[in-house]
């Protein structure tokens, strides 16, 4: 068994180091996952502008990162990808089209869906020259 001297001691630590830990978390908090603003696509069509946080953040269209980033579940947000690591831009087929194909596909056809923000028919709505 502990004396009363022993156990009073142990206290003191335990409530020591609890503050040295509540300062380290305090001190150090887990980086928020850095997502890019803006996007800017240059291709032949003209380039296009696609404004990343207005889609995702609360206060913008309040996407959820998965809607786009489809492959992922929600502890691998921060570990996005260009779509390139799996839409070749040259080669695909109609279940994993290829890259322009996807983009067009998944931005033309959410605007669709939601009735708003340029269908994949509206080209110069999103290319500009
Ligand atoms: C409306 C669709 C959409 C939403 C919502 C969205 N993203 Fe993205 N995100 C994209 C597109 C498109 C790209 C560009 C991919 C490319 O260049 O191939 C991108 C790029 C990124 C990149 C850079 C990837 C790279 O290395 O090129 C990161 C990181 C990222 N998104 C994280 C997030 C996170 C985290 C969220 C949620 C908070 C989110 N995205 C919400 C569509 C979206
Ligand atoms: C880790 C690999 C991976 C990444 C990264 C990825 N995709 Fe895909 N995508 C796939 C696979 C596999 C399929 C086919 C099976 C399926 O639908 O999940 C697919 C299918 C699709 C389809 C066709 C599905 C349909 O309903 O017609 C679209 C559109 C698409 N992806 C868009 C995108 C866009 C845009 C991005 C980037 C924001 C992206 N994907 C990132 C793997 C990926
Ligand atoms: C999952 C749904 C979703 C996807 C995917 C999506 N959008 Fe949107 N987008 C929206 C919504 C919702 C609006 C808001 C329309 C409004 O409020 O009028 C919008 C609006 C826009 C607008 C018009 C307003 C502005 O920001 O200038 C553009 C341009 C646009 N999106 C480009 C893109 C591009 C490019 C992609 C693909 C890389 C994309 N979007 C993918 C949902 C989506
Ligand atoms: C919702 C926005 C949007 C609309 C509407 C849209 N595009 Fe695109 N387009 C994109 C994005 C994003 C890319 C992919 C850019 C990249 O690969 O980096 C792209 C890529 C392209 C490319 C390059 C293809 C390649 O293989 O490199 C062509 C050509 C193109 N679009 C033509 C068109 C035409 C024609 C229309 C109308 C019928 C149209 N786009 C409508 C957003 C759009």
């Amino acid at each position: 068994m502990f004396t009363k001297k022993e156990l009073r001691l142990a206290y003191a630590l335990a409530i020591c180091l609890l503050v040295v830990g509540a300062i380290c978390y305090a001190a150090f908090p887990e980086k928020a996952p850095e997502q890019p603003l803006r996007l800017m696509f240059k291709v032949a069509a003209g380039k296009v502008l696609f404004d990343h946080k207005t889609h995702f953040s609360e206060l913008g269209y309040g996407i959820s990162c998965g809607d786009c980033h489809h492959t992922l579940s929600e502890d691998e947000y921060a570990d996005a990808q260009s779509c390139s690591e799996c839409h070749d831009p040259d080669e695909g087929d109609e279940e994993q089209p290829k890259r322009a194909v996807a983009f067009h596909k998944q931005c033309g056809g959410c605007h669709e869906q939601f009735g708003s923000g340029p269908t994949e028919e509206e080209c110069s709505k999103c290319h500009v020259r």
